[in-house]
């Protein structure tokens, strides 16, 4: 038998306002170009020559299983716990209540420190082991930090959580657990950031801010490709998901551009909807055009706390999504999350975190509103669980 050695495909970063071309085989952040500024970089991959969906290795039930797509050269630098190939569940009974023909979600709860965030931190932490970084440093709204610092254990790497303050203990203790240093800020992520900014300036350590180092999204974006799988080489009609730095939309959508060239899906892509807490709502204010973007805009703290992200670093890259899509941006409050984290439960047996929850009531008033219609397939992107909330 021949066995086919595994083989990243990744050729390059571009940035992705200009395209100009970075290198993949040294430690990247962000582009800073003279031409276009500060933007996010996006790996490019040989797509055209790639796998077929026949060679994916359907033993490995994970999210490496899309290995040749994925930026890691060497597979001695994967840091992975088992993070990926997620379930998609059908929510019949919310369903029948709410009288929709197909409404199902994919369920990140059941990651590795109990996110989605296992899947960009994975990829991240195997990166920046390949390239030789050795303590990693991260702002945070607390899953993310949990993730960081999972997998710098298992990597034998430092890490260095950047988190606000009033997040609820269980996602600080996790941090501790894992050994990471964890530095509590009063504020919200961005007020964090400015944090990490103050301790690089005088400490090695490598920033895995969201969308300010490329791989994360490279982890993310086998949400798309395993939505794509387990649907059969079909995609929903609209796919909702809960947005803070937005690396998941952007992740997917790339991942369905991705797949296109490959050849493994055709040219029907889901409308891609973002929905944010209406107390931190920069993505809606932007798209509904009460703000040209939203380097100015001040949040405010929400119990779903990964959406309260007030400048999102990859904005522009969000709207694109939504605009290419033929999507929109919805917000809903607080009250109404909490309420949804009852309904869901109780209907479904699935005790989801706020930020998944924020999705109900987003598709209750899309349909009340005609955008979205009861035939349509409707995923909802559950991000993580409820138990670190509680
Ligand atoms: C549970 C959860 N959902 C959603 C988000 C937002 O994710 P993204 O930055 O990809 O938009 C976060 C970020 O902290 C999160 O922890
Ligand atoms: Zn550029």
């Amino acid at each position: 038998m021949v066995v086919k050695e595994k083989k990243s495909l990744v050729s390059f970063l571009a940035c992705s306002a200009c395209n100009k071309i970075y290198p993949v085989d040294e430690l990247q952040t962000f582009a800073d170009c003279e031409e276009c500024g500060k933007s996010p970089l996006l790996a490019q991959y040989e797509l055209l020559d790639g796998i077929t969906k026949a060679e994916i290795d359907t033993t490995e039930r994970s999210m490496w299983r899309y290995r040749e797509m994925l930026p890691v050269f060497e597979d001695e630098n994967i840091v992975s716990l088992g993070e990926g190939w997620t379930p998609i569940l059908k929510l019949d009974r919310l369903a029948k209540s709410m009288g929709l023909s197909f409404l199902t979600m994919k369920d990140e709860s059941l990651n590795p420190t109990g996110s989605f965030k296992a899947r960009g931190l994975s990829m991240a932490v195997s990166k920046a082991k390949e390239l030789g970084v050795e303590c990693c440093i991260i702002p945070t709204a607390g899953n993310a930090g949990g993730a960081l610092s999972a997998y710098c254990a298992k990597a034998g790497m430092k890490a260095i959580v950047v988190m606000p303050r009033h997040t609820p203990e269980a996602f600080k203790k996790e941090c501790r657990y894992f050994g990471a240093d964890l530095i509590e800020v009063d504020g919200l992520i961005s007020d964090c950031a400015r944090k990490v900014a103050e301790i690089k300036a005088t400490q090695d350590c490598f920033d895995i801010s969201t969308m300010k180092e490329p791989y994360r999204l490279e982890g993310k974006k086998t949400m798309g490709y395993e939505i794509a799988e387990q649907m059969n080489w079909t995609l929903p009609d609209v796919i909702l998901y809960p947005t803070g730095g937005g690396t998941g939309l952007i992740g997917m959508w790339k991942a369905f551009h991705e797949m296109r060239e490959l050849g493994w899906i055709g040219e029907k892509f889901p409308r891609m909807i973002a929905v944010q807490s209406a107390v931190c709502n920069p993505i809606v204010r932007t798209w509904e055009g009460k703000q040209t973007n939203s380097s100015a805009y001040k949040g405010d703290a929400t119990f779903a706390n990964g959406l309260a992200v007030p400048n999102p670093f990859a904005e522009k890259l969000i709207l694109n999504v939504l605009h290419e899509s033929s999507g929109t941006a919805v917000d809903v409050t607080d009250d109404e999350i909490k309420n949804s984290m009852k309904e869901i439960a109780a209907n479904e047996g699935l005790l989801i975190c706020p930020e998944g929850a924020a999705l109900l009531p987003a598709l209750k008033k899309l349909l009340a509103e005609g955008i979205i219609d009861h035939s349509e397939k409707i995923l909802f992107l559950n991000t993580g669980s409820a138990y670190k909330y509680l």
